[in-house]
């Protein structure tokens, strides 16, 4: 965590959506459709979550940042943001990072945005509108009522001065969600050269199941790891410098353990991106990749392990 981020300003999208511009405390480098990370305290602990820019704007002094964030079921974080976030509020933040970003080999856009998905996707458009005003670009934006959804009067007004951007907006309210032919035919017709998807898990399988171009995706969820297969038992983990061991009752990531039991560990993304939760440990048999597998090299996994995507299911010595 780099940047201490102050709240300057609040929107109230809806009920459940609040929008937010934050100040740098020094300056940042971003790109459009990147995340950043927020250590969020509640109730005495701090829990980090990632949330794309909705904007951001690097040129001005302080640079600031803005995020969108939307209650959702169980999302302890995003819930305690659209409650509690207003002027003042500061919070430590990791620096932009990821790869979501405009494929500048692209002369035409699609992109496809659900939910929260919106966010990066806005931080995109207003780049194509300011820096690239002749690049045509479509939008199929999903929402469950156009009158309450995220962004949408803002990106309306967007394409008054970027023509070249059109917006198709999907009300599943009242004709239901777009299935794989309806998607298929839509993005067929627009012909683009790079197509950009984010949102729930369902649509991103849908539309990487489509023969497309260039196809570029985010998921806006933290993963979900499926712990099912892993065998506890009799697992503990050693976290030599700490000088604490922890037995193993349930299975949960490595870096949500040191978390629940006091232990620092350096963490950004939660999603095997950044890196920065790697940690060197004595037992590669012990360790259980959930995800991003490829995300060390095996030669690094004898070694080291995420603490995001990692788990254990023996006894291990972890250097932290
Ligand atoms: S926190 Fe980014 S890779 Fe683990």
């Amino acid at each position: 965590m780099s940047i201490t981020l102050t709240c300057t300003q609040t929107l109230r999208e809806s009920d459940d959506t609040v929008t937010a511009w934050f100040d740098c405390s020094h300056p940042v480098t971003a790109k459009a459709g990147q995340f950043i990370t927020l250590a969020v305290p509640i109730e005495n602990r701090v829990h980090q979550r990632s949330y794309s820019l909705s904007a951001f704007d690097t040129e001005r002094v302080p640079n600031a940042v803005r995020i969108t964030v939307k209650r959702v079921e169980d999302g302890l974080v995003s819930n305690w943001l659209v409650d509690h976030c207003e002027e003042g509020l500061t919070l430590q933040a990791s620096e932009p990072m990821g790869n979501f970003t405009l494929d500048s080999d692209a002369k035409t856009h699609a992109f496809i945005a659900a939910g929260s998905g919106i966010s990066p996707i806005a931080a995109m458009l207003q780049e194509l509108a300011e820096h690239h005003p002749n690049t045509p670009a479509n939008l199929l934006y999903i929402v469950r009522h156009a009158k309450t959804a995220p962004l949408l009067t803002e990106l309306k007004t967007l394409s008054v001065t970027y023509p070249q951007l059109q917006i198709k907006v999907w009300d599943t309210a009242t004709i239901g969600r777009p299935n794989a032919l309806q998607l298929s035919a839509l993005l067929t017709a627009w012909e683009a050269d790079t197509h950009y998807v984010c949102g729930p898990e369902a649509l991103i399988d849908t539309v990487s199941k489509l023969t497309l171009n260039r196809l570029r995706m985010e998921r806006f969820n933290a993963a979900v790891y499926n712990f099912e297969t892993v065998k506890p038992d009799g697992a503990a983990i050693t976290f030599s410098e700490s000088q604490k061991t922890i037995e193993i009752t349930e299975a949960e990531t490595i870096l949500d353990l040191a978390e629940a039991n006091g232990i620092a560990v350096n963490s950004s993304c939660r999603s095997g991106v950044c890196h920065e939760c790697k940690l060197r440990h004595n037992n590669p048999e012990a360790i259980v990749w959930l995800e991003e597998e490829n995300a060390l090299t095996d030669e690094e996994k004898k070694e080291y392990l995420l603490a995001c995507c990692t788990t254990v299911a023996g006894k291990v010595d972890i250097a932290c």
